[in-house]
């Protein structure tokens, strides 16, 4: 007899999340040499890691016998420091995304709904089917969150509003006044995700959703190493939120889901804001030389604000072949609905142009 039939009925139903394809993947798939692949698919750091997060590693290999400390008391003292919030307004989690699956755990369940924008991250939608909760897809106004179609959708039985400021994988933003205004007209009863993974590296001025925190409000800000400090392989994200909440959201969290090593890198990498100052100074430059080439390639795109572009280029699916083909990865929009368009990490210097020569080369045959 098949064990199958005994599975969670709501996991049986995901589909799971399609990540950008690794370089040794396509490498080998396509008979090329990694070396001459570039990889614009996942919004990853193209500066590598944040120096001085991998001077502290480098120093803490000899301690990785011993299990993390599972309460993260230097990094959680260090953050504290930072952001000017008490220790106990921090959880975190392996990547930012284990902490949308962890207000999955503790918010969502069959009978409860969460609203989100139609084209919004997509692991939202992934973690409500998993925790059997509807989805309530809010419509946008053209690529950008309408945070009054949000507030309309939702319902009585809403727990959760996921907002991703800037949204994965559109790019647009959505501004402090429109935030305000929305966060006037929230049930207090729902719990607002800001989801920011990008927000030390735009170079637009976010909303200041922590002042929400400040307010006592029923929010959550969440925030990566991911992007900004070039950690991704490390995995670490975290919380911002009043302790109430990050109580909730505690209990599902397994004691050491942050390793040692990435604690200790993730530590270090705040010592490093001249590194995200430069990755900033990098993404601006890159997304003019991408914007100018698409602008005399009659392409039409979204202008970006942190490390990602999205480009109308026709046939997505096929251009992102196509490009593959020439060594560059980059990431078809079909799953989200927007099958026209590709989206674009913004890269270092000569690997912009290597995409950009081989997109003229590719719209145009
Ligand atoms: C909007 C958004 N949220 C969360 C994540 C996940 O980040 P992390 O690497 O911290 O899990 C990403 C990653 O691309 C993202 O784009």
């Amino acid at each position: 007899m098949s064990v199958l039939k005994h599975v969670n009925p709501h996991v049986m139903k995901v589909s799971p999340y399609q990540p950008g394809r690794p370089i040794e993947e396509v490498a080998r798939e396509l008979g090329l040499d990694p070396d001459d692949i570039i990889k614009l698919a996942s919004n990853e750091s193209p500066l590598g890691p944040s120096p001085k997060a991998m001077r502290a590693m480098k120093k803490a290999c000899s301690e990785m016998h011993l299990y993390p400390d599972g309460g993260a008391y230097y990094l959680r003292k260090r953050i504290s420091e930072h952001y000017g919030f008490p220790p106990d307004h921090f959880i975190f989690g392996c990547g930012s995304n284990e902490l949308i699956e962890f207000i999955g755990h503790s918010f969502l369940y069959p009978g409860v709904s969460a609203v989100m924008s139609e084209k919004a991250f997509v692991i939202y939608k992934i973690i409500c089917g998993m925790f059997g909760a509807e989805v309530i897809e809010a419509p946008m106004k053209g690529l950008t969150h309408n945070l009054r179609a949000i507030r309309k959708a939702i319902k009585d039985n809403t727990r959760v509003v996921f907002i991703c400021n800037p949204n994965n994988p559109t790019g647009t933003m959505v501004r402090d006044r429109e935030v305000r205004k929305f966060m006037e007209k929230v049930p207090d009863d729902v719990l607002v995700v800001f989801d920011e993974a990008y927000a030390e590296i735009t170079y637009k001025r976010m909303p200041d959703t922590l002042s929400f925190v400040r307010e006592n409000r029923n929010v959550i800000v969440l925030r990566s190493f991911s992007k900004a400090y070039g950690l991704a392989g490390l995995r670490v994200g975290y919380g911002i939120a009043k302790p109430e909440i990050i109580h909730a959201l505690e209990k599902p969290r397994q004691p050491f889901n942050l390793s040692r090593m990435a604690q200790i890198a993730a530590t270090a990498a705040l010592d490093d804001q001249s590194f995200v100052r430069r990755s900033r100074r990098t993404y601006k430059k890159g997304a003019h030389l991408i914007m100018k080439a698409c602008s005399d390639m009659k392409l039409v795109f979204e202008p970006p604000v942190a490390n990602f572009i999205l480009i109308k280029v026709g046939n997505g699916f096929e251009v992102f072949n196509e490009l593959q083909k020439k060594g560059v990865i980059v990431r078809p929009m079909g799953p989200y609905n927007l099958p026209e368009w590709i989206r674009v990490s913004i890269g270092k210097e000569n690997e912009n142009i290597r995409f950009l020569s081989a997109l003229k080369t590719v719209v145009s045959s």
